[in-house]
């Protein structure tokens, strides 16, 4: 077993069966950690990296379907196996749809599990050795990989342009999934450092204590575990860029030592007292809001006014219109090239789910969303019966005491979307009773039949010969 790979996590809440699994991993040389319930699995993976969990569908307190929908939210690149006392293919579809990568019903042999994990080992090597390849290769991160054609996607490729053959610092704020690491690459990319490092430290993943070590290295001896002299990843960026995302994560301690650093390029390392110097441009990006840790004294305003020299905002994708609909193809190219699938389109009741939905994991999202629509698809086209429920998603977001509504665009759009989801969440009550609806919203079948076909609302039933889906004119 590489000697790189972190340990595997086991969530059961039978200490017999998380014995035994251990008894499993650790002959085959898998490092081993095992939590008893979902909400300890939880907080063990914010403060430590695993390659992949397994755990039960039944769990004491949440369940293992609960788990996997907050896990693949929060830690989305993270595989996890479902494991289950009955294989009914009902089943297997639920923990496929909750995100698990893959299912195994109890009573199972121990092989076919370890085939699972180690096709899990292989995978996280390949994210890993991919990974450092693009960060060496410095050919990976091309503009053309940030797709749309809305006007805040053109301006900010152009913003790109401009700013990547400069050695300014640049920040950059924006939602999760929203493209940060992307706008970063290609920031190095499109330099003068292109053939130099680039440099990629995610400030959150690593635990507070080691990140200074990790940034400017350490002497031997420096704390217990140092056995020899380690290399920043500062002088490793020596002529190239260094990336720190979720800086906003980072300690008030090292951000005094981040903002000298950038002062003029000298740092020490732990437990060190010669000063080095290297010649480094800093790219930073955070999903927090940075001004509220400002105020809350968890950020130095100093050092945020250093980094915002230029500052980039991606835009979320509720603000990208039809740019949906073009990163929801690629995905589909993309998932069916690497998955061998032969899924030609998504169709039009899907399209319109798509682009009615807010999205608020924005691109990675919508990717993870297409990525499961092309495993769990038997037809030819994406239909909307493999798409999550996003009326739920979104009728729960909407009953969130306090949240405010994104207003974007113009009055009619605002308009326009409401009534939309107005009219869809009524019909759904009723449901698809245009009778009915009508009724209640009181109007005539024919004027909500019209209203329906502007707004690109489908009758929720099979094909309604009257029923134009054309696209909406509004
Ligand atoms: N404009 C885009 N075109 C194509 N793919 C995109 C675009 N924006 C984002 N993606 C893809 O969406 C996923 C999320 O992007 P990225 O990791 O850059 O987000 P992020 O802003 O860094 O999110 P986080 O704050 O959660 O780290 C990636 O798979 C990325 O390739
Ligand atoms: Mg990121």
């Amino acid at each position: 077993m590489s000697p790189t790979l972190p340990p595997l996590l086991v969530v059961d809440d039978e200490k017999n069966m998380r014995l035994s699994l251990e008894a499993i991993m650790n002959g085959e040389g898998y490092q081993y950690r095992a939590a008893d319930s979902a909400e300890q699995a939880l907080k063990m993976m914010t403060e430590q990296e695993f390659f992949m969990v397994i755990t039960d569908a039944r769990l004491g307190g949440m369940s293992g379907y609960e788990f996997l929908e907050i896990a693949r939210q929060k830690f989305p690149r993270l595989p996890i196996l479902m494991i289950t006392a009955y294989a009914t293919p009902k089943l297997a579809v639920e923990a496929i749809k909750s995100g698990a990568i893959d299912y195994l019903a109890k009573p199972f042999a121990p092989e076919e599990l370890l085939h699972a994990v180690s096709r899990c080992a292989e995978r996280h090597q390949l994210i890993q050795e991919n990974a450092s390849l693009k960060a060496r290769a410095g050919e990976a991160y091309r503009l053309e990989q940030l797709i749309g054609q809305s006007p805040k996607i053109l301006e900010l490729r152009q913003l790109i342009q401009t700013v990547a053959p400069t050695n300014a610092t640049v920040l950059i704020l924006g939602e999760s999934g929203t493209g940060k690491e992307l706008i970063a690459g290609a920031l190095h990319t499109l330099s003068k450092r292109a053939s130099a490092n680039y440099v990629r430290i995610n400030c959150a993943a690593i635990p507070e204590l080691l990140l200074e070590s990790e940034l400017f290295g350490h002497e031997k001896g420096a704390f217990t575990g140092a056995l020899r002299q380690k290399h920043g990843r500062v002088e490793e960026a020596d002529g190239g860029t260094i990336f720190l995302d979720e800086i906003g994560d980072m300690s008030r301690p090292l951000q005094a030592k981040l903002l000298r650093f950038l002062e003029d390029g000298t740092f020490t390392r732990v437990g060190g007292n010669q000063e080095l110097h290297v010649n480094v441009r800093l790219i930073a990006a955070t999903n927090r809001d940075i001004v509220a840790a400002i105020q809350m004294n968890q950020f130095r305003e100093d050092l945020f006014h250093r980094l915002n020299v230029v500052q980039f905002r991606p835009p979320t994708l509720r603000e990208r219109g039809s740019d949906i609909l073009l990163l929801a193809d690629h995905f589909l190219k993309y998932f069916r090239a690497s998955m061998n699938r032969n899924i030609k389109g998504i169709s039009k009741g899907a399209q319109q789910e798509l682009l009615a939905h807010c999205w608020p994991g924005n691109v990675r999202e919508l990717r993870n969303v297409i990525e499961r629509a092309v495993i769990l698809e038997t037809t030819e086209e994406i239909q909307c019966a493999n798409l999550p429920d996003f009326h739920l998603e979104t009728r729960l977001r909407k009953n969130e005491p306090g949240e405010v509504l994104p207003v974007s665009g113009s009055l009619n759009e605002i308009i326009s979307n409401y009534e939309h989801d107005l009219i869809t969440n009524i019909l759904e009550k009723n449901h698809f009773s245009l009778n009915r609806t009508a009724e209640q919203l009181q109007i005539s079948r024919h004027a909500l039949r019209y209203r329906m076909q502007r707004l690109n609302i489908s009758s929720g039933l099979e094909e309604d010969a009257n029923f134009s889906t054309k696209e909406s004119n509004q």
